[in-house]
Parts: C-alpha cells; structure tokens; sequence
C-alpha cells in the first residue's frame, strides 16, 4: 500500500547489501511512496553486484563510497546535487564490528580493532552529516536517520564493542542535531529491534537475541520492513518537528521490565 508519502523528495540511502538489509527494504518502500534517491555502499560491497537488482527494481544509480573517507563522501554528495539539487533524506545504515567479526571478548578487546569499527560505525555519520553541511545540500525540513540498537543503553553480552559504538552515534545525532536545526532540517536515531540480516546474524547467539526479544515484546519484534515504514514516516511531511531523539522501533521491548510469556516459561520450570 502506497500514500505518495515522499513525493518528490530526493535522498542517499546507505547500506543496502542484500535483499535482508534493513536499508533494502526501505529503499523499496521509499521508492513506493514516490522518492527517488542514490544507493551508497563501500566498494567491497559493491562488488558483490547484489545492489544492481535494487537499483534497477527502483529507478536509482548506485554510487559507491566508504563512509569513513571524507574524499569518497564529497564525490558522492557532488553527484547527489548535480542529479537531484538539495536533497531531502539521507538513510546511514552502517554497522561493522571486527572484534564481533573475529569473536574477540569485550574484555580482551583489540584497540586497531576497535577504533576502525568505530569510525565505521559511528563516525562515519559524523562525516556523512558534516559534507552534506559543508555542501549545503540539504533542504529545509529534510530528515537525517541513522539506525541504532538498544545495547548503547542496556548491556547485551556479546555485543561487544557494537555497544559503545551505537552509544557514540545517538551522541552524534543529538550533537549535530542541534546544528542542523538552524537549517530547519531534523536528526534522529531509531532503534530496532533485532532482524536477522548480515550484521545481525554476526553476533554470537543472536538467535537467543531474536527469541528473547520476541518474547519481551508485547508487539513482537518490528521486522525489517516494519522498521521501512517508520522510516518513510521519519522522512515525511508529518514529522516536522522530531529531532534528536532516539526513537524505539521495538515492539515495546524497551519499557518492558517482563512479560507473561517470559514469566509462564520460569513457572514451568
Ligand atoms: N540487524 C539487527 O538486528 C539490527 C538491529 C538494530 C540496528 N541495526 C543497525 O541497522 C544498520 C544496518 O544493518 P543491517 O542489520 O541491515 O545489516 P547489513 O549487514 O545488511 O548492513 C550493514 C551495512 O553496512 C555497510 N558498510 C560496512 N562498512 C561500510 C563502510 N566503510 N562504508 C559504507 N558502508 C559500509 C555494509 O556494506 C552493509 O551494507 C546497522 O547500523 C545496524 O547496526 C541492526
């Protein structure tokens, strides 16, 4: 179902790899509303030659750049602006962890490790948001997202440095947010609910995640395509005068002390 509610609006979205990635879907559902945008990925990721699909099924280009090279980010907002003017949306739906890649505890962590997953993780919404400053190319009551997870405020074992990565990139959105609102253009963060995709499913026992998680949820757990439609609300028209803040797409996970489905589990035993 369709309500033309991004007609005409232009954006960046980053982070579609494959057809589970959260940025996907909501390039589909943008794309369903009426927006046209350009599809961003780090090179490596390009290769893979998945995002051609995409981009063919929703009328966009796809223009590589890794999000931690400022270099790579002017090329690509350069383009934006010549194809589109002043942009509307951009959609930062990076994550990488190498210490969650190689399996290295929190409590042994690698430091090289941590700081390039950093820069990818968090930083990097820092330089997305400071070249689209420097160029000027965001319109007014445009709308800047970022996805995050829970961890950055309750500790989820095995999330390891992706914890403090997430803390750092909510940080980042209310910091910057409060600079964009002199150009009237709005920053949040909106935090998911466990969805298995390709960073998700990196994490150690994230099927334990996924089954608490649905269990602690009065709604259930938002699927990827759920998390789309909040996004297109976030993008649109109708959320003018949300910014900073860090918006929970979680079924009710994150007010939930327990649930009955939690409780009837322990009574059974
Ligand atoms: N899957 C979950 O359970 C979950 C829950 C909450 C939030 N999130 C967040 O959602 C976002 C998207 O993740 P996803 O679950 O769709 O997984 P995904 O693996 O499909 O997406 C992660 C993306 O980051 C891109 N990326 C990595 N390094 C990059 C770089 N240097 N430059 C540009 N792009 C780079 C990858 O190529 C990939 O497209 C991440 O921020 C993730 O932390 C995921």
């Amino acid at each position: 179902m369709s309500y033309g509610l991004l007609k005409g609006k232009k954006g960046i979205i980053f982070g579609a790899l494959n057809e589970q990635s959260i940025a996907w879907k909501v390039a589909e559902r943008c794309h369903e509303e009426g927006a046209e945008f350009i599809l961003s990925n780090a090179p490596i990721a390009l290769r893979m030659g998945e995002l051609n699909g995409l981009a063919e099924k929703t009328g966009s280009e796809v223009i590589g750049a890794d999000a931690t090279s400022i270099e790579d980010l002017e090329k690509l907002f350069d383009a934006a602006t010549a194809k589109f003017g002043k942009i509307d949306f951009i959609l930062h739906s990076i994550g990488m962890s190498i210490n969650v890649r190689k399996g290295k505890h929190y409590t042994e962590m690698n430091y090289d490790w941590l700081e390039k997953g950093w820069d990818i993780s968090a930083v990097s919404f820092h330089k997305v948001m400071r070249v689209a400053w420097e160029k000027d190319c965001m319109n007014e009551w445009g709308s800047i997202l970022a996805l995050t997870y829970i961890a950055a405020q309750r500790t989820f074992p095995d999330y390891n440095d992706m914890s403090d990565n997430k803390a750092y990139l909510e940080s980042i959105a209310r910091t910057f947010g409060n600079y964009w609102g002199e150009r009237k253009v709005r920053v949040n963060t909106v935090s998911q609910s466990p969805t298995m995709t390709t960073a998700g499913s990196g994490v150690k026992g994230f099927g334990g995640f996924l089954g608490y998680a649905e269990d602690m949820s009065p709604l259930g757990n938002a699927t990827a395509l759920e998390c789309a439609d909040y996004c297109v609300t976030l993008f649109s028209d109708l959320t003018k005068k949300v910014t900073m803040q860090n918006l929970f797409h979680d079924g009710g996970f994150s007010s939930s002390g327990v649930t009955q489905r939690v409780i009837s589990k322990y009574d059974a035993e």
